[in-house]
């Protein structure tokens, strides 16, 4: 088979390493790409939302099946594009995209079909944000509706912070469209855990567990990023509550959308917060994470193209997924300043050291070629995972290979895992 995957992070090398890697698999293109992916893939400069151009190379191409990574051409339709050209195509469509693309419309559905999240409401009105933000107080949580890479949410600990960010959505714009609806939702407390989930619209198999660090710094200080690092499984996810996960949330979500017409096929994310009353939804998302994806798919046993396969020809109930015991870890090395501002062009060095590292893999997310030396073009640069018996050896191995590489301004968290590490000695028996 000839694959197309789209997208050019760490969550789209990850995809086509483990796609190169099927038996069925002969060729894997990548759309856009990055240097790193250039490795395992052919990188074709088509971005990644420019849909006509990609159903015109998949049809050039030949293309058997076509892998979407990111949010954003989903929700602009990609696969409805393809499926009406009669190309086969992974992920869900535009209508049921925008479970991740509007906020408004996610919490619709979990009130409709009673979906365990935080009491929320919607606003246009300044006004009325804010009179209600005073009657409920802080902690409390805003949101923008649309999709705003990551930054659409602010977690306010005052009155003040939460007024302001009112303030910037709905008057100043800051995130445009994306913005001019918001969502004031009750503040959740305790631990989040991530759990992905493929679906073909009626079966789901869940995937294995895994937990992300959003914060850029550690201790998970500072501001919100696409992800600092990852680590899976996530003991705090025991067998008993992805039961009940997948009874209180997986299923009745997929169910809903199917009562309101809506088939939703491909990776179904939900953010989940493991609170005193059970969990809630943070957030659905209609995608792999970046960098869950990172530590989820090295640890797959079943071949992915497969799995893809049955979801799109309706017959996952027949498929079985399997994995591998070992745990997963991902260092993620972000540009200096990232996830503010940050510059370009700082050259990597060490990358070929630490590839000759046993059970250590260097995802690409933010890089490209300078000659012949690797650089850095983007906020997030290198998802570095490692893997082993144990939590401790993924996560001793990942950091020795996180030494062994350099460039200007790196940072990095110092504490991925270590959330894991404290609970996994009180509970074992993890899925
Ligand atoms: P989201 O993009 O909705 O997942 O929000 C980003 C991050 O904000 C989440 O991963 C949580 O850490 C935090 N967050 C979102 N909603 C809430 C909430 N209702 N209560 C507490 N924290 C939240
Ligand atoms: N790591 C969070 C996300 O992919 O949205």
């Amino acid at each position: 088979m000839r694959v197309l995957v789209v997208g050019s992070g760490g969550r789209e090398h990850a995809l086509a390493w483990k796609l190169k890697k099927s038996p069925r698999v002969q060729k894997v293109y990548c759309a856009p790409g990055n240097a790193g992916i250039a490795q395992e893939a052919e990188c074709v400069p088509i971005a990644a939302e420019d849909i006509d151009a990609l159903v015109d190379f998949a049809r050039q191409e030949k293309i058997d099946l076509t892998v979407v990574g990111p949010e954003a051409p989903l929700n602009l339709g990609i696969v409805d594009a393809f499926t009406a050209a009669g190309l086969s195509i992974f992920g869900p469509m535009q209508k049921a995209a925008r479970l991740e693309g509007s906020k408004v419309f996610a919490k619709q559905i979990m009130e409709k079909y009673r979906i365990p999240t935080a009491e929320s409401r919607s606003f246009t009105d300044v006004e009325e944000a804010l009179v209600y933000l005073r009657e409920k107080g802080a902690p409390i949580v805003v949101k923008a509706d649309g999709l705003a890479a990551g930054k659409g949410v602010v977690v306010a600990a005052t009155l003040a912070e939460a007024e302001d960010a009112v303030r910037r959505m709905l008057l100043e714009k800051e995130f445009g469209a994306a913005g001019s609806r918001i969502i004031i939702e009750e503040y959740l407390q305790g631990e989040e855990v991530t759990v992905l989930a493929f679906t073909d619209g009626e079966a789901i198999i869940p995937m294995a567990s895994s937990q992300d660090h959003k914060a850029a710094y550690d201790g998970d200080k500072g501001p919100n990023t696409g992800g600092m690092g990852a680590y899976s499984p996530a003991p705090v996810l025991t067998k008993e509550l992805l039961a009940q996960v997948e009874k209180e949330i997986l299923q009745p979500t997929i169910a809903g959308l199917r009562a309101e017409g809506i088939i939703y096929k491909g990776v179904l994310y939900a953010g989940l917060m493991i609170t005193e009353k059970g969990p809630k939804v943070l957030e659905y998302n209609v995608r792999f994470g970046d960098p869950e994806c990172q530590v989820i798919l090295p640890r797959l046993k079943t071949d992915l193209c497969t799995i893809m396969l049955a979801v799109i020809n309706n017959d996952l109930a027949n498929t079985t997924i399997e994995w591998y015991d070992h745990h997963a870890a991902c260092v993620v090395m972000a540009s200096g300043g990232y996830p503010l501002s940050y510059q370009k062009g700082k050259i990597i060095t060490g990358l070929n050291e630490a590839a000759k590292l046993q059970d250590v893999y260097i995802f690409h997310a933010g890089t490209a070629k300078e000659g012949d030396k690797f650089v850095t073009s983007g906020g997030r640069v290198l998802g570095i995972t490692a893997w082993g018996g144990k939590l401790t050896d993924a996560l001793d191995k990942a950091y020795q290979a996180v030494k062994l590489i350099n460039f200007a301004g790196a940072h990095y968290r110092r504490d991925i895992g270590q959330k894991a590490l404290r609970r996994q000695n009180s509970i074992r028996n993890l899925p």
